[in-house]
């Protein structure tokens, strides 16, 4: 049994207030537990989308309610919220409160895009330098995200990486003393883009790494949908070699359910809390990653970028030996599907212990509702 501290996971949209048919804040900490997961932190594209004191708290309450394991919330960058107005205070008087500042620089999921440049310079001026400010930033846009973090000397996280020119852009960066840190998603290392030009047919895996993926063109297209887009074996290649680049791993926990995915208008993103895991321990079991990678990604250095608590008498036990396939009936997020569906893994989480209390145990949560705690309270 190998004895792990609890993952920090810093990329996880918990779907509530608005869309609780997707996810809640108890279904997708239950799913957390159960990944190893001890901490979330939470995107702000929910419905209403966290902008103000009023939406945080909204999410908050929530929160405080439901939540199984701790948590904090990230607020997001609206083209007028960086100011306050009579009757709202400016972002940058409640960011102590919040995960940091997530701003959407690319299209996605949601109403928070922020198109115009001009409206990303009050941002970067006010939000305070000790508080994290998270882009969503796509290539180009990536670029200009890390100019910006240069000029206004501040820091920025790019959330999840997925092309070589990004990776290798960030490492030059790095080189130059520019303060931007990264993360990768499980679905950009373990997953490509099916090739348009080769359709396969229905049933049959969509990229080479593994053939047993659940993707057929023509069958559930719509479950391929992910922002950023899946990439090329190239793309993947080059972050594979680049993992120290990686600061982080993020599972960009982003649920829709199955009929929202085969519909004729499939909203992108996938879940990934209860797969982080066993998809990076069968890659130790494979040598293409160390245990000391995890602890670094998943929790020693998410802690240091957004500023986290240690959490006395914390940690999890992992089965490294344990064989099985990825099932989504097994699963405890609410979405009802996974992209690994059918792969088998080697790594399984047998328990959690969080702040002394066994949260998980041999396949059950036991961490009451309300049992976690806002990290910035
Ligand atoms: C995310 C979602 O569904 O909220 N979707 C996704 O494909 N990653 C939005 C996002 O993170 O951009
Ligand atoms: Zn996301």
């Amino acid at each position: 049994m190998l004895k792990l501290p609890g993952f920090i996971d810093p990329h996880v949209h918990v779907r509530e207030p608005g869309q609780t048919h997707k996810e809640d804040w108890d279904t997708v900490t239950q799913a957390a537990l159960a990944g190893g997961v001890t901490t979330i932190l939470a995107m702000p594209n929910t419905k209403p989308p966290i902008f103000d004191e009023a939406t945080l708290n909204l999410a908050l309450t929530a929160a405080k309610q439901k939540a199984r394991c701790d948590y904090a919330q990230f607020l997001g960058a609206g083209p007028d919220n960086a100011v306050g107005d009579g009757s709202r205070r400016p972002l940058h008087e409640i960011a102590d409160k919040a995960a940091g500042l997530k701003m959407y620089l690319d299209s996605t999921f949601g109403e928070l895009r922020l198109d115009d440049m001009t409206l990303w310079m009050p941002h970067f001026i006010n939000f305070p330098k000790s508080s994290p400010i998270v882009l969503h930033s796509e290539s180009r846009t990536m670029a200009a995200g890390i100019l910006f973090a240069a000029i206004y000397d501040r820091p920025v996280h790019i959330a999840h990486v997925s092309l070589k020119e990004e990776i290798l852009l960030i490492k030059a960066a790095k080189e130059k003393g520019i303060k931007v840190t990264c993360e990768v998603c499980p679905h950009h290392l373990f997953l490509t883009s099916p090739s348009p030009l080769t359709p396969l047919p229905q049933g049959e895996g969509n990229h080479a790494a593994n053939p047993t993926s659940p993707f057929g063109r023509g069958q559930g297209e719509g479950r391929l949908e992910v922002r950023p887009r899946l990439a090329t074996q190239e793309d993947v290649d080059t972050l594979w070699a680049n993992m120290d680049v990686i600061d982080c791993f993020a599972t960009d926990h982003a649920p829709h359910t199955l009929e929202e995915k085969d519909s004729d208008n499939p909203p992108p993103g996938f879940p990934g809390l209860e797969t982080l895991l066993p998809l990076l321990l069968t890659a130790v079991s494979e040598s293409r990653l160390t245990i000391d990678d995890i602890i670094h990604k998943s929790v020693i250095n998410p802690r240091k970028i957004f500023h986290l608590p240690e959490q006395p008498e914390t940690w999890i036990e992992v089965d490294e030996d344990s064989k099985y396939e990825i099932k989504a009936a097994n699963q405890f997020t609410r979405c009802g599907w996974t992209p690994f569906e059918g792969w088998q893994v080697k790594g399984r989480v047998r328990r959690v212990v969080l702040r002394g209390e066994v949260a998980f145990d041999d396949g059950k949560v036991l961490a009451e509702k309300g049992y976690g705690r806002n990290v910035r309270a």
